[in-house]
């Protein structure tokens, strides 16, 4: 079974460590508790779209080690089509996740089996690529990996997410495949080069390096969108956060679910933002998603 949106991208175990507030350099805290949790860009974004209702299909990698089973649980929950996940000799990609009270975290990930998704193993997944309607990717992955990806994808008419995370300088070439591109205001700014004043002006700055639309999420004060020139802002739903972690994963997999749907970016978008609001009330990134059925903000 293939998917209609296929995601090609990262697999981690998280490690959440949750603490009262995040440690100075050099200086040890107590933390609270911890909990390893299924996580990684890529699957959260497949794990948020399945739990919609979406036939998801993953392209990636893990470990030969026993956190592979933690990976791995959120995307077998989901029902998300594994085919294209082999296990390689190693470890699988891990985060350590420290969270504070104020749902603050940051983050340190060891990329591990994600590195076997190289330009080969897209090549080897080439069928399930052509034969998706979306094809979501990040950059959790090799990049000349997501490149190929993007292009296979965009050859074969399925269209690409790109959710350019974490920030890092994509080639031109690659970003303009993306229909649309989804960064956050520090991956544009990377992007862009500059620091973001206006996420108006940076979606537009974006769009004029030939990127057909854009939407710059914005965390607590949601998200603009940029489709055929106009420009929409979609504010966030008013919800008291308790962890943050994978919201923008909650986003991306939300829209591509409402895209292969049939919505537009913008209907799409607007579904995005309730579904990440949902994410960030609860602990953990996959755990936190929301099922088709239930009640959003
Ligand atoms: P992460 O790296 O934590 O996954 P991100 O930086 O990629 O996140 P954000 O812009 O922080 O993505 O969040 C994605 C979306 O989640 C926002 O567009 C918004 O709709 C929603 N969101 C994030 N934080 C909040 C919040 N505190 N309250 C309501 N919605 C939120
Ligand atoms: O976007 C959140 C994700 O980033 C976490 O689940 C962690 O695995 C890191 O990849």
């Amino acid at each position: 079974m293939s998917g209609a949106i296929v995601v090609v991208g990262s697999i981690n175990a998280d490690l959440v460590l949750q603490v009262a507030r995040h440690p100075h350099p050099g200086e040890t805290v107590l933390g609270r508790d911890s909990v390893l949790m299924s996580g990684g860009k890529g699957a959260n974004q497949a794990v948020a779209a399945a739990r919609l209702g979406a036939r998801v299909a993953m392209v990636g990698a893990v470990g030969s080690d026993s956190t592979a089973t933690v990976a791995l649980a959120g995307l077998r929950d989901a029902g998300v089509d594994l085919t294209h996940v082999p296990t390689v000799p190693g470890t699988t990609g891990l985060a350590v996740v420290t969270l504070s009270q104020d749902a603050e975290n940051s983050i340190v990930v060891i990329p591990g089996a994600n590195l076997a998704v190289t330009v080969d193993a897209v090549d080897a997944a080439r069928d399930v690529i052509v034969a998706a309607q979306v094809c979501v990717l990040q950059a959790e992955i090799p990049l000349p990996a997501v490149a190929r990806a993007a292009q296979l994808a965009h050859d074969a008419g399925t269209r690409v997410l790109l959710n350019v995370a974490p920030a890092t300088a994509l080639p031109p070439g690659t970003l303009r495949l993306a229909d649309p591109l989804v960064v956050n205001e520090h991956e544009a700014a990377v992007i862009l080069g500059r620091p973001i004043d206006s996420p108006a002006d940076a979606a537009a700055d974006l769009a004029a390096l030939g990127i057909a639309s854009v939407v710059i999420t914005l965390g607590s004060h949601g998200a603009v969108v940029l489709e055929g020139g106009r420009l929409t802002s979609l504010p966030a739903r008013m919800v008291v956060p308790r962890d943050t972690t994978g919201a923008g994963d909650a986003f991306v997999g939300a829209l591509a679910a409402g895209l292969v749907e049939g919505s537009t970016i913008l209907d799409a978008a607007q579904q995005a933002v309730r579904v990440a609001a949902a994410s960030v009330t609860r602990l953990g990134a996959q755990a936190s998603y929301p099922w088709k059925e239930e009640p959003l903000p």
